[in-house]
């Protein structure tokens, strides 16, 4: 077989965002753009002799894409890949096999929740050997090497089968392809009660319904629920990994996970309901008639850890991003743990976990997870919660009223304004940081300014520094507004406005959120000219 070394010319927009490249299908199945930007990953973190794991959620193109990474893994010298059947392997599957296999990284092919299917999007993240996403320095180095790539290396061989469990040879790499699901289980079986939540998943009394929105956490969920916990068959829904994703939008949360939240606030519905992602990582969690925000879903998770075994004996410490809510942080003031405030992106936790200076960690956009892995994970959410539920023999409600009857309710709500024009973005951005200095000591309302800035964090690790991370307007009543411009999204700007209230009294936490937080976002509008600058009425997704 022989290595071809083929020229070519950069492509100008291959610079990674806080989760890899995510690009609309089309633009990179253009000429050597996927080449391009795998032989810069390669010259970057080095690939002789290396260990991989790639894997990837099955959407339109995976399969291709995986066809050309092997070939060029074997002609730049990487000695092995873990592959999962099908080519796929879900972003926490990645990572828990980085970490078992002491691989050099990861490559996974996802665009997380992104609509799939020949009009969706693609997607390349870079894991490195912790199992975590790559760090900036990382990212920007491989960006720099694609724009001044003159050439990639590729094997002239026939395609690998992917679908055939074993070992095959490539040249001189050695591909693995093992089963996406079974090493997934057996660490998720090291943290939790099996025998518990098997009682309780079995026992006819308690329904339960995980949508897998036809993505990649399918596979794991029937394995995990309905095989080894012993749920009835039909507990998983859309359990087949489809390359569209059935043409929805694999993003669990109210708006796009349409379909289980009208059964679970329907007539007689399941008594927890759950939804994840594209590629796995992300969780949505709900009870009867109830959902849990992701900001309380953490809190609980931290206040009840000492009901499961691999936390029994304590956690060292939780994190949240910036725009999540605040509710860990009471938890954890009452445990006294330290609790850390990261800026958006799961990259930020990796380093407090990797130190042991934190176990739990989560962001409001429905990421939870810990130090079982370095990505955030769907599917260990969802089993947390099975062990709370199977302990404690509550409803889902009855541990959110409890929780908040304890610690207070942060009332909470993300508007976000999808496709507007950058340039408009970025103005309201600009304009909201040269009014920061003005705000504090303002009064609108009943809400005064404490204090206002343009978040900056120090990583207390390597002490390294990440600047203008979101404007955040604190008032003196514990409420919040956070601004800032996604990192993800693929098509204009996406701005999105976090909205947060304290309320500890028990006789006042029985508003809806819209109704709590009508008068943050009133003054969202009279601040930062909302309508003016996304040329938008009202939000795409409030979540
Ligand atoms: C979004 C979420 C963020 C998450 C990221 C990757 O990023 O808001 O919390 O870490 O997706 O899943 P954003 O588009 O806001 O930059
Ligand atoms: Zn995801």
């Amino acid at each position: 077989m022989n290595i071809g070394i083929v020229a070519t010319t950069p492509y100008e927009d291959q610079k990674p965002g806080t989760s890899g490249l995510r690009k609309p299908v089309a633009t990179v199945r253009q000429f050597h753009y996927l080449e391009n930007f795998v032989q810069s990953i390669f010259d970057t973190v080095g690939s002789a002799g290396q260990t991989l794991v790639l894997g990837g959620d099955g959407r339109y193109y995976n399969r291709q894409a995986m066809q050309i990474i092997l070939k060029m893994a074997a002609a730049n010298g990487v000695r092995r890949v873990w592959l999962g059947q099908g080519g796929l392997l879900s972003t926490p599957a990645v990572s828990g096999l980085i970490r078992k296999h002491r691989a050099r990284g990861g490559i996974i092919l996802s665009a997380s929740h992104n609509p799939g299917g020949r009009q969706g999007d693609f997607g390349i993240k870079v894991n490195g050997s912790n199992g975590g996403p790559a760090p900036e320095s990382l990212t920007d180095a491989i960006y720099a090497r694609s724009q001044i790539i003159d050439c990639f290396r590729i094997l002239d061989a026939p395609d690998v089968d992917l679908d055939r469990l074993g070992s095959v040879q490539l040249g001189t790499l050695t591909i693995e392809v093992i089963d996406p699901v079974a090493d997934y289980a057996a660490l998720m079986q090291s943290l939790f009660d099996f025998d518990l939540i098997g009682d309780l998943l079995s026992g006819g009394g308690f329904r339960c319904c995980v949508d897998a929105l036809h993505a990649v956490t399918g596979p794991y969920a029937h394995v995990l629920l309905e095989q080894q916990l012993g749920a009835p068959v039909g507990t998983v829904r859309h359990g087949t990994p489809l390359e569209d994703f059935g043409g929805g939008h694999p993003d669990p949360n109210l708006t796009h996970a349409r379909e289980l939240v009208d059964l679970m606030f329907g007539a007689d519905p399941p008594d927890f309901g759950a939804a994840s992602d594209g590629d796995g990582d992300r969780n949505m969690i709900l009870g009867r008639h109830c959902f849990v925000t992701p900001s309380d879903s953490l809190a609980i998770l931290a206040a009840n850890a000492h009901l499961v075994p691999a936390y029994r004996s304590g956690l060292a410490g939780v994190a949240r991003s910036l725009p999540t809510s605040a509710a860990v942080d009471r938890v954890a003031a009452a445990l006294g743990i330290p609790c850390y405030e990261t800026p958006t992106g799961w990259k930020f936790f990796g380093n407090l976990l990797d130190a042991g200076a934190i176990t739990l960690c989560g962001e409001e956009s429905f990421g939870t997870g810990a130090n079982h892995i370095r990505e955030k994970d769907g599917l260990w959410a969802v089993l947390f919660w099975l062990n709370i539920l199977a302990v404690r023999r509550q409803s889902v409600e009855q541990i959110v009223r409890q929780h908040w009857q304890t610690y207070g309710r942060h009332y909470y709500a993300r508007h976000d304004y999808e496709g507007i024009d950058h340039e408009r973005a970025n103005r309201l951005i600009e304009r909201l940081r040269s009014q920061l200095p003005t705000l504090p000591g303002r009064s609108f309302g009943p809400y005064t300014v404490q204090l206002s800035d343009d978040f900056s964090y120090q990583d207390p690790i390597d002490g390294s520094l990440s600047h203008q991370q979101g404007i955040r307007i604190q008032f003196s009543n514990e409420s919040r507004i956070v601004f800032r411009l996604s990192g993800t999204g693929t098509h204009g700007a996406t701005l999105r406005l976090y909205f947060e209230r304290y309320e500890p009294d028990p006789r006042r936490q029985n508003w809806s959120a819209s109704q709590a937080l009508a008068d943050l976002i009133a003054l969202a509008e009279e601040i930062a000219q909302v309508r003016h600058y996304t040329e938008r009425d009202r939000p795409t997704v409030i979540t």
